[in-house]
């Protein structure tokens, strides 16, 4: 049976000699090509911080992503030596036991045996207590994370196709005061407890510099913590597929020093500038603006919100302005992120697009190509309510438009 066996093998490796150097190197051009493909790919694909390093936990920069630091070390640790144990095991005894020339079947072959109880009980053992072992550090760590301060600040956090949206109360009545998206600003050195949710699909917000992820899922609400040891930008993704531009659903968390923070949150509450068409120093000409306010109103405000908007500038006293949202004219639209301080932001359309040149200047070009076409830069749906729609603008609405959202400061 053994020698029909392995005269049939040496028959079809006879069969097949004529073509093996050439499916060798097929073989080995084609290992070589999906290689070079997963470099570049993973090369290009990933995602980097503003010092041009990839997206990584392994560079904690708060209390929560050190902590889970201190279990991803030791636990790399253990998971080093035991491969090294393992495989070394492995590749010894695949050496000294091999079979050698000569060797005949039957005769040759190490003894055969059935069962060591000794051995078979302490590799049983041992993983055991070493899976306890990292069992117990794993939960201290969760319980850790979950540890709240008592003097935290609390950010809602809304996933949206694709984008997200933060939500400040400011004097705890419930209702937010500040409305912002993309970039979350937050004080360096205090806890900030997340209360994340979603308005469509499930989402998953990931600052991985800060802590580990959490999914936003519809109709429940997930709290999470982050803090930021030092004033600085830290990077995020949406780390839970949601449809076309999942891969496009990027954030950032910007922690200034306390004092910085404070200022900010009076800065944000303040209504937008509504622009006159008059110039009352006569120095400036202010109509491109104010026509771009008009297209604002005519255009965009059924989905974008600008805190103000709404009200009668000359009357100033909150009367409402008749053409446009009413009294009660909520802070977020639902669907779109508040531009009330769009400039304040360094990036738009889920923290994809630079707002600014290098040299500081508005990027009136990036604004004004998200305005003739979204799409041709960010793969939405509009017609589905998911993104932004093409509003075929003429060049002359845009240029107005992209005026007047660079005074949203
Ligand atoms: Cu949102 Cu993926």
């Amino acid at each position: 049976m053994i020698d029909r066996l392995a005269t049939s093998r040496a028959a079809r490796r006879g069969d097949q000699a004529g073509q093996r150097p050439f499916s060798r190197r097929l073989r080995l051009v084609g290992s070589s090509a999906l290689v070079a493909t997963t470099l570049v790919v993973a090369g290009c694909g990933a995602l980097r911080d503003d010092e041009g390093r990839p997206l990584t936990t392994l560079d904690p920069k708060g209390v929560q992503s050190n902590r889970i630091d201190d279990l991803v070390t030791p636990v790399f640790a253990v998971a080093g030596i035991v491969f090294v144990l393992v495989l070394g095991a492995v590749a010894i005894f695949a050496i000294k036991f091999r079979r050698k020339p000569g060797d005949v079947d039957g005769v040759d072959e190490p003894v055969q045996i059935h069962g060591i109880p000794r051995l078979e009980w302490a590799w049983t053992i041992a993983p055991a207590i070493l899976l306890g072992a990292l069992a117990v550090l794993n939960v201290q760590t969760i319980w850790k994370l979950e540890e709240r301060d008592k003097d935290a600040l609390t950010v809602e956090v809304y996933g949206q196709q694709w984008w997200w949206e933060y939500r400040y109360d400011v004097n705890d009545d419930g209702k937010p005061d500040v409305i912002t998206a993309n970039q979350m600003v937050i004080p360096a050195g205090r806890q900030i407890n997340l209360v994340i949710r979603s308005n469509d699909v499930i989402h998953s917000f990931w600052i991985p510099s800060l802590n580990g992820k959490k999914d936003a899922v519809p109709g429940r609400t997930h709290v999470w913590s982050l803090e930021a040891d030092k004033p600085g930008l830290y990077q995020g993704t949406c780390t839970e597929f949601c449809g076309l531009s999942h891969a496009y659903m990027r954030m950032e968390v910007k922690a200034v020093p306390a004092a910085d923070y404070e200022t900010w949150l009076e800065e944000q509450q303040k209504p937008a500038e509504v622009p006159t068409d008059d110039t009352p120093d006569d120095t400036t000409d202010n109509s491109l603006v104010f026509t771009g306010y008009t297209e604002f109103k005519n255009n965009c405000a059924q989905c974008h919100q600008v805190d103000g908007l709404g009200y009668d500038k000359e009357l100033n006293d909150g009367t409402p302005d008749p053409d446009y949202g009413g009294a009660n004219h909520p802070l977020t639209s639902g669907n779109a992120p508040n531009l009330t301080h769009l400039m304040s932001r360094n990036k738009f359309a889920g923290n994809l697009f630079d707002l600014y040149t290098k040299d500081g200047q508005v990027n009136t070009s990036n604004l004004g190509n998200w305005l003739r076409n979204p799409k041709n830069m960010k793969p939405m749906a509009p017609d589905e309510n998911r993104g932004m729609p093409n509003l075929n603008l003429t060049s002359d609405q845009i240029e107005a438009l992209v005026a007047y959202l660079s005074t949203l400061k």
